[in-house]
């Protein structure tokens, strides 16, 4: 299972990725809104240029979304961005218009991440259309009263059946156990916040245990 971090957050990138654990990176238009300061200051070159940098520090597949809603905006949007550099993956909607652009990606070598996937129709036509990758927004359905990891449960098992490539991305994760459960339905990646990461590797009893044998160590002259 692959584990990238939900951020477009260049310190939260770079604390994960000395982990050691981290295998990509997902950002969309609302976690770059969050990491610009003045945003009558930030160009869509400023954009790329972050992009490019998040590039810099992860060595994985790094998803960089586009703001357009036609198919042909978003492909000229898309081959820009694809242009950055080659672990690139363009995030595209799950709209008419994006299985267009990713049906387009597709036929170009260009990876692509079809974005804002509710349903399990919405994820089968995104592997149909070529999609490398698929995300479901499983804390988004769970907000509504609606089982977000029932809808995993389903691609994957619609995956299986037809040997479909695209690689499940658990998106939208707000807890860890969000991440235990795609685990056990086998789901290919889980895209994890900074802070839901660092609750994956805390427990009270590590905590407990680890004071006890730092004061039991104290005995001993160094
Ligand atoms: C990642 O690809 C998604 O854009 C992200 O997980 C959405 O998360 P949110 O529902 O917390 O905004």
């Amino acid at each position: 299972m692959k584990f990238f971090i939900d951020t477009a957050n260049l310190e939260e990138i770079r604390s994960a990725a000395e982990l050691g654990v981290l295998d990509g990176v997902t950002t969309n238009p609302s976690l770059i809104a969050k990491i610009v300061g003045d945003p009558s200051n930030f160009t869509y070159n400023d954009f790329k240029r972050h992009i490019a940098r998040i590039c810099e520090i992860v060595d994985g597949p790094v998803s960089a979304e586009v703001t357009s809603l036609g198919a042909e905006e978003m492909i000229a949007e898309g081959e820009d961005l694809a242009a950055l550099h080659e672990n690139v993956v363009v995030k595209c909607p799950l709209t008419l218009d994006g299985l267009k652009a990713i049906r387009h990606f597709s036929s170009k070598g260009i990876r692509t991440n079809a974005t804002l996937v509710f349903s399990p129709n919405q994820a089968l036509l995104a592997a149909k259309a070529g999609a490398d990758f698929v995300s479901p927004f499983v804390g988004r359905l769970d907000d509504i009263s609606t089982d977000g990891m029932a809808l995993v449960e389903q691609i994957v098992t619609m995956y299986d059946n037809y040997g479909f490539m695209t690689e499940v991305i658990v998106a939208s994760v707000r807890h860890p156990q969000h991440v235990v459960a795609s685990a056990l339905m086998g789901a290919d990646i889980a895209t994890i916040p900074y802070a839901v990461i660092k609750q994956l590797v805390t427990h009270p009893l590590t905590d407990a245990g680890l004071r006890k044998f730092m004061e039991d160590a104290s005995v001993m002259k160094k």
